[in-house]
């Protein structure tokens, strides 16, 4: 059997996390389009997030924390670069409602930290970073499990057609496998957003969010900020 196949379906692990992702982190970049546009979608929604438990897989630069931090309840944020959690702590410290675990989404060993319930899930990048289908269906299982009712995931179509390649030295999910295989078959797309609506009982809405200033290469930040359009999925528990 092709290998690459092999581990997509069940990559072995899950593997602990190893030094790359104590060395380095996306912090130091701007948010992706795909992140700026929730941020933009919860100002011009803002009881949308105001009181609420927020969970949110992929701390970055923590511009999220940023942008909704005081009107937040509850913030907990996963990471698997350390230095994006020494970064968010070297910047807001240490706030009794927040917490951030340097972990991977795809682990279910890391399961038990994850206390619920939360009203909004966010991950932009539901698929991109995964090591193989049996981690990432733990994974959405993990989100069913620990939204509230009628909580919402939240994930954006930018991020949908984005799969990792992996071919960097770069912090990412342990058991990741490299090459084309492992990168096309990280791209969820809209198709596999749908497939999952109906596989975990979620009910999906689409908004459309305009004008969102980001920059276009994400780590060339010669130039002026792009504009651009962005959707962003909402899977709704109940
Ligand atoms: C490209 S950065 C994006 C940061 C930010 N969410 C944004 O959209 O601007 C990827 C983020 O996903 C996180 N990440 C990647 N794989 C992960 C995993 N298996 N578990 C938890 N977080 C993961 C990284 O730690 C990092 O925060």
């Amino acid at each position: 059997m092709n290998k690459d196949v092999l581990n997509l379906d069940h990559c072995g692990g899950p593997y602990d996390l190893t030094e790359a992702n104590r060395e380095t982190g996306y912090h130091p970049w701007p948010g992706t389009l795909a992140e700026q546009a929730v941020i933009a979608f919860f100002k011009a929604n803002p009881t949308r997030i105001a009181g609420k438990r927020l969970l949110h897989l992929g701390i970055g630069n923590s511009s999220v924390f940023r942008a909704v931090g005081d009107h937040v309840s509850k913030f907990v944020g996963l990471t698997v670069c350390l230095p994006e959690k020494i970064h968010f702590e070297q910047t807001f410290g240490h706030p009794a409602h927040a917490e951030i675990h340097f972990a991977s989404k795809h682990d279910p060993r890391n399961y038990d930290k994850i206390v619920g319930p939360f009203d909004v899930i966010v991950d932009v990048n539901l698929k991109s970073f995964a090591c193989c289908e049996q981690h990432f269906q733990d994974m959405m299982a993990l989100y069913v499990d620990r939204l509230a009712p009628n909580g919402v995931i939240i994930t954006a179509a930018t991020g949908l057609r984005f799969g990792w390649s992996a071919a960097k030295r770069l912090a990412n999910t342990p058991g990741v496998s490299a090459g084309e295989a492992g990168r096309s078959w990280r791209i969820l797309g809209e198709q596999g957003v749908q497939q999952l609506g109906e596989r975990y009982g979620l009910t999906l809405e689409k908004h459309a969010v305009r004008g969102v200033a980001h920059w276009h290469g994400q780590f060339d930040l010669s130039g002026e900020p792009d504009i651009a359009d962005e959707s962003l999925w909402l899977l709704r528990k109940g």
